[in-house]
């Protein structure tokens, strides 16, 4: 149940028979939101201030007016006008007691599926295969995992897509390198490796000879001589390229494994490399496309087709889908794309979890999708920033390489590993009893804060803002951080093996819950903002309001530590109650948690 919505439905009434625009009712409605200082209620309405501008009254005595028709409800302790004209909400201690006890035996915790499903294609991760995944690829793959996540606790229908780029330069420099530096022996035995090693050893080349993806060197332009006959439909390269493909995707399946990222479908560019033809032709068919000096075009919302003097818009520019020599562009195969995934899912939306800079082709793209026939459908660039290093400057290795994902995790899992030896010697050195833990339980433990260290760093960021990467942060063991919120969970249940509960007896038939202790009660609270929460990081696709709620959760449960003993609470029914509020939380932690893909474990 979403609390922030009960709350919203009490003033609906209300507002409905006093507001001029019924049109504008929702905007109303929204104006209630959640406070973040106890001292100005558990809710805030502050629709009175805008609504008496528009009915032309005092804003104190509209609010007053419209507390004073509130019905009769079971929500609300009081409502009292503040201010200007807020109505500060209290609710009643008794009610969030009683709810709490319902949801305490349910599996999905008082959350609601939505009435209304709908059918999602997430486009995430999409690297570009034949090369190790670098740190680029990190955060369309956590953020995209996190919205299918999100999405289908919900109860949505949800495809996640991996548009590989699996067509493109990075197989010219395959094709290259194994025709002119392969170590046969080596390809033999271990495919994937050597795969990786003749990509990097050609990449090095064409540095060293000052020479890039754009360049006009040597090695590049042999590289994209490879390309273009691969895409030209050259026996040996297309040979080539199935006998790489295996290898390739091997390369990605360890990082996907580690990160705990399971994406439903891999289609590649290279699966609608067959259908660009067809496209570009419905286009020109359906007077969408043009032909334009030999080349073929969507020219922009304007008409305004590009001339070699370049009179584009910034705003949308035209799209080329044919180039002159007959190639087709990374448009077509979107729109290839799109027209696959309608059929095949027939989707209500269509999310694109991509870097920020690729927006304007985004819109671009959406604008021609929706002139091409797709209008019906949401289309939605859910796009994000950079990571940063220290220098604030794009995440780059100290010679200026790309940091290939892998090693960045293995460090990341080091360093857990580290903190973790560090934390258990400073424990025995105070005379602590710290049991020694097996090797491959060591090992899955810092596997799961390193890991889980580095998903929360990125996805407790507003997505679209650039973040700095920095272990230290990121591992600490106070604050907004994945190993804060998995200290708080194992916390949690040492306090039932302490007490020697029976936790899933306790959840059948849960106690009374009492809310004495103001923490005692804030807690409470906040456990019940868990619908709204995930309703909000669904709506606007932002994972990290779990983050944000996460931190709420966890500082909530940390002042009711300190006012409130569990096992030495001073009745038994004081303590039951408190034992399921700590249940809860640790439940609550936990689920949160792997709604971003990050995993808990029971002792730290
Ligand atoms: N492979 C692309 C890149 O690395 C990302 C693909 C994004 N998805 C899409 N449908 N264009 O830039």
């Amino acid at each position: 149940m979403n609390l922030l919505h009960e709350v919203r439905a009490l003033f609906e009434p209300v507002l409905k028979s006093i507001v001029p625009d019924l049109g504008r009712l929702p905007e109303y409605t929204g104006m209630v939101k959640s406070v973040a200082d106890a001292k100005n209620g558990d809710y805030q309405a502050n629709f009175a201030m805008p609504l008496a501008k528009v009915l032309n009254r005092k804003p104190q005595e509209l609010a007053q007016a419209i507390i004073d028709q509130l019905g009769a409800n079971d929500l609300l302790e009081s409502a009292v006008v503040a201010g200007p004209g807020f109505i500060n909400l209290k609710l009643k201690s008794r009610w969030l007691a009683a709810r709490l006890q319902i949801i305490a035996r349910e599996e999905r915790l008082g959350v609601a599926q939505v009435a209304a499903p709908k059918m999602f294609v997430i486009d995430l991760s999409g690297p570009n295969v034949a090369k190790p995944l670098h740190v680029g690829h990190l955060r369309s793959t956590v953020i995209g995992d996190s919205l299918v996540r999100i999405l289908r606790f919900l109860g949505h229908t949800v495809v996640g897509d991996n548009h590989l780029g699996d067509w493109g330069t990075q197989f010219g420099i395959l094709l290259y390198g194994y025709k002119n530096h392969l170590d046969a022996a080596a390809y033999v035995a271990d495919p994937v490796r050597e795969l990786a090693r003749i990509y990097l050893l050609i990449r090095q080349l064409a540095k060293a000879a000052n020479d890039d993806d754009e360049g006009t060197g040597e090695v590049m332009e042999a590289c994209r001589r490879e390309t273009a006959k691969l895409h030209a439909g050259d026996p040996e390269n297309n040979r080539l390229w199935n006998e790489y493909m295996p290898a390739c995707l091997e390369m990605l399946r360890p990082i996907y494994a580690r990160l705990g990222v399971q994406i439903d479908h891999a289609l590649g560019e290279s699966f609608y490399n067959p259908m660009l033809p067809g496209i570009v032709e419905d286009l020109l068919a359906k007077g969408v496309a043009v032909e334009s000096n030999g080349a073929v075009v969507v020219p922009n919302a304007k008409g305004v087709v590009p001339k070699e003097s370049g009179e584009q818009s910034k705003e949308e520019p035209p799209a080329l889908i044919r180039k002159r020599d007959g190639a087709f562009t990374y448009t077509t195969t979107d729109l290839a794309t799109i027209r696959y995934r309608m059929e095949t899912w027939k989707p209500d939306v269509l999310l694109y979890v991509v870097d920020a800079r690729q927006a304007l082709h985004f819109k671009t793209l959406f604008a021609n999708a929706r002139r091409w026939g797709y209008a019906g459908v949401e289309f939605q660039h859910v796009q994000f920033g950079s990571i940063l290093g220290q220098d604030k400057r794009p995440l780059k290795t100290r010679d200026g390489g790309t940091i290939e994902l892998d090693s960045l995790l293995d460090e990341a899992v080091a360093r857990a590993t580290k903190k973790y030896e560090d934390n258990c010697t400073e424990r025995r050195e105070r005379g602590q009893d710290v049991p020694e833990m097996s090797a491959p339980d060591k090992a899955k433990l810092a596997s799961i804060v390193g890991i889980g260290a580095v998903k929360y760093a990125d996805l407790s960021n507003h997505r679209s803002t650039d973040y700095i990467f920095d272990f230290d942060k990121m591992l600490a063991t106070e604050g907004n951080t994945a190993t804060y919120m998995q200290y708080a969970y194992a916390r949690c249940r040492a306090i039932f093996r302490k007490g020697d509960v029976d936790v899933s007896e306790f959840r059948k038939n849960p106690p009374a819950v009492l809310l004495v202790e103001p923490a005692e009660r804030n807690l409470a609270l906040q456990l019940l903002k868990f619908e709204e929460t995930l309703d909000g990081a669904a709506t606007d696709y932002v994972p990290h309001y779990i983050a944000a709620y996460l931190w709420d959760l966890a500082k909530a449960l940390s002042t009711f530590y300190e006012a409130c003993p569990v096992l030495t609470a001073t009745t038994p029914e004081l303590k039951s109650s408190r034992l399921l509020l700590v249940d809860l939380t640790s439940r609550m932690i936990q689920k949160a948690l792997d709604l971003l893909g990050i995993q808990t474990v029971e002792r730290m």
